[in-house]
């Protein structure tokens, strides 16, 4: 499978960590020091996460050379889609014109982009489906608690795509090497929206409650996300037939620079070969990958024949890593 074309978008919004100092007790030098962060995007009270997907999905399709109707398969990956139902793949499809799609979500909170990566390289792999976009969009600024300020400070807007296809042999197209994928459901409850499903119906008590909002126990989910995502990156390498000195760029899941320093040192890869735009976004969950994998490829961080090494943590708790070669 190759990856044959990319896009991003985030809204033009910029919520700076001076502005988020008058909405709760904390400082620019507190976040930037813990997280990295200094800025995040924040959509438009108009904008959906759909739009935000498709404004990606069409920047990936013209860089592939790829037409609505050649779509088959359309996979979101979203913890805020537009509704319950229908999916959000279906919103894009109908944005796009995407007659010919299949359309689903995938619910893997910030893996989620690795996840639809991997599931597509099934679909194509056994012909099923030939021409693949896979989305991973998310509108955060929906499901933060403004006055935690635990949790308010990390997370922004936005979302990245890909086109996906069968490569054809002998062709110097980039090319999936390997796809790793990992689950843990005994730590649910480390990180979640508790509220607004079917086990915790909205009503105005608990919505007073905000248990309709994201609640982490931040230094749990830091530990687990370490562990995971070393052991994943060691994984993915090893199936891709490498080693650590093969790999040319790490594009990790954007949350906190010192989870990803804290992997890249545990793996022996110095800081420049590690792709790092969270300054910029905050973490955007399952857009996080999607936008800077966009970003290493149209600036030039990453070029034909690099091996690079995606990998990311979430909710779930999930984990997921992949090794392409460019
Ligand atoms: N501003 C100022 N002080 C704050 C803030 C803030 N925004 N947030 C928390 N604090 C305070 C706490 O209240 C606490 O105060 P106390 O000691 O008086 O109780 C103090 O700072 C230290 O809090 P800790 O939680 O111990 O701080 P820590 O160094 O662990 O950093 C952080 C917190 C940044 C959340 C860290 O634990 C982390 O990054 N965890 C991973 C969370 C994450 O990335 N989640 C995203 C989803 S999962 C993923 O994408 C990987």
């Amino acid at each position: 499978m190759t990856i044959a074309g990319t896009g991003s978008y985030v809204p033009e919004r910029i919520l700076t960590n001076a502005e988020l100092e008058k909405l709760v007790d904390t400082s620019d030098e507190w976040i930037r020091s813990r997280t990295g962060i200094r800025e995040r995007r924040i959509a438009a009270d108009n904008e959906a996460t759909s739009d935000l997907g498709t404004k990606a999905a069409l920047k990936a399709m013209e860089q592939a050379g790829v037409t609505a109707e050649e779509l088959d398969l359309i996979i979101v990956a979203t913890v805020t889609p537009d509704t319950f139902f229908p999916a959000t793949a279906c919103y894009i499809q109908r944005n796009l014109g995407a007659r010919n799609a299949v359309c689903f979500d995938i619910s893997a909170a910030c893996s989620g982009f690795l996840f639809a990566l991997q599931t597509s390289r099934h679909f194509i792999n056994t012909g099923n489906r030939k021409t693949v976009l896979i989305v991973g969009a998310e509108k955060l600024s929906g499901m933060v608690d403004w006055k935690d300020r635990n949790t308010c400070v990390l997370f922004g807007d936005g979302a990245g795509a890909a086109i996906l296809r069968r490569r054809t042999e002998d062709s110097n197209e980039s090319r999936v090497l390997s796809t790793v994928m990992g689950s843990d459901g005994m730590l649910t409850d480390i990180l979640s929206v508790p509220g607004g499903g079917s086990a915790l119906p909205t009503t105005p008590e608990n919505a007073e409650e905000r248990l309709n909002t994201i609640k982490m126990e931040g230094r749990e989910v830091y530990k687990q996300a370490v562990t995971a995502m070393r052991d994943a990156c060691i994984k993915a390498i090893a199936d891709a037939g490498l080693t650590t000195d093969d790999i040319a760029m790490v594009i990790p899941h954007q949350a906190n620079i010192r989870i990803i320093e804290a992997i890249t040192d545990r793996l022996g890869i110095p800081s420049e070969r590690t792709f790092i735009n969270l300054d910029k976004y905050g973490n955007t969950s399952a857009a996080a990958i999607a936008i800077a994998l966009d970003e290493a490829n149209r600036t030039g961080a990453i070029k034909k024949g690099d091996n690079v090494l995606l990998v990311a943590f979430g909710a779930g708790l999930t984990w997921a890593s992949a090794v392409v070669q460019w």
